[in-house]
């Protein structure tokens, strides 16, 4: 596919080789380039991280590709929604400049058979959302490090929504040099305060309705962590609220070290580290996953 626009404001492309291209080009022309990497269904939080490299860079560049390597079942790559038409109209109207649509055989060759290199982030990548997604995040950093690696240097934006993704991108373009500046953004919520997600659409009006659970036990983790109790006491205050809805099933409520993820042992308030409150949960046919600063509970009523 050629370089062409197909919504007005906006340009479209398949291929790697026309991206760097474009990207080159405004580059030597002391652009700054903003990127924001998405699987597509395309939300107001994906349209907030589109919105801020539109007002911090000179030109964005959005990539729509939903990434088999990171589906740990079939059944979830299958069924995760797809809408390309609208995520053109979406991008264009948050401000992206080009949008990076490519097929699977632009970004793996030898599909089915993935490439023989992956890239794999040890011990950040084993636990929470790695321990109960196996290989998931050897499909994120590597598709990441592809697709940063095709846009060239850039600021690139990533959601706090996924708390454990943005560690593990900052330490893939640490460890492996990238020439990329990562910058986090808030997480969206919906009115109610559960967190935009791509999956929510796959929610039956039941289990919409039970999954604002996760965050009323995010806050409650926060209130009980401002009251000076230590990490067990605010783990179990979180998973009390997801017990109580019979329709939602606990993986993980924990308290953890913000820049490692490892699990706070000690009582929280004797230092200052930066912590985070994460939590993950099966409702219905759908993974929800979720996280707060528990010292900054406001962050949780942040809506679109
Ligand atoms: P996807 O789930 O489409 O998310 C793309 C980006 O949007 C990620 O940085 C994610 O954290 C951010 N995002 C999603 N929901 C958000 C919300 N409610 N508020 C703020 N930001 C939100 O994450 C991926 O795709 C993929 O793993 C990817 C990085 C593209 C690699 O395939």
């Amino acid at each position: 596919m050629s370089v062409t626009t197909t919504v007005p404001g906006v340009a479209v492309t398949g291929t790697a080789a026309e991206l760097a291209e474009r990207l080159d080009a405004e580059r030597r022309s002391g652009r700054v380039v903003g990127v924001v990497l998405t699987m597509g269904a395309l939300h107001d939080g994906h349209a907030s991280l589109i919105a801020r490299a539109a007002a911090e860079c000179d030109v964005v560049a959005v990539s729509v590709f939903v990434n088999p390597t990171q589906f740990a079942q079939a059944g979830d790559l299958a069924n995760y929604p797809r809408t390309l038409a609208a995520d053109l109209e979406l991008a264009a109207r948050s401000g992206a400049d080009l949008v990076f649509a490519p097929s699977v055989t632009e970004m793996y060759p030898d599909w089915p058979t993935p490439g023989a290199t992956t890239v794999t982030v040890s011990s950040l990548g084993d636990r929470w959302e790695g321990h109960s997604r196996p290989g998931h995040f050897d499909g994120v950093a590597t598709v990441v490090t592809k697709l940063l690696t095709m846009t060239g240097p850039c600021r690139t934006y990533f959601g706090e929504k996924d708390f454990q993704q943005l560690a593990i991108v900052r330490r893939v373009v640490r460890d492996l040099s990238l020439p990329v500046e990562v910058v986090g953004c808030p997480t969206v919520r919906e009115a109610d305060g559960l967190a935009m997600s791509s999956r929510n659409v796959r929610l039956a009006a039941d289990e919409r309705a039970a999954a604002v659970c996760l965050h009323r036990a995010l806050t409650v983790g926060a209130d009980t962590f401002g009251s000076g109790a230590d990490a067990g006491t605010v783990e179990t205050a979180m998973a009390e609220v997801v017990e109580s809805e019979p329709s939602v099933t606990l993986d993980y409520a924990v308290l953890v070290d913000a820049a490692d993820l490892e699990p706070v042992t000690a009582v929280p308030g004797a230092d200052d580290r930066p912590l985070r409150l994460l939590i993950a949960a099966q409702v219905g046919p759908v993974r929800l996953i979720d996280n707060l600063d528990p010292r900054d509970p406001q962050a949780a009523r942040t809506t679109r």
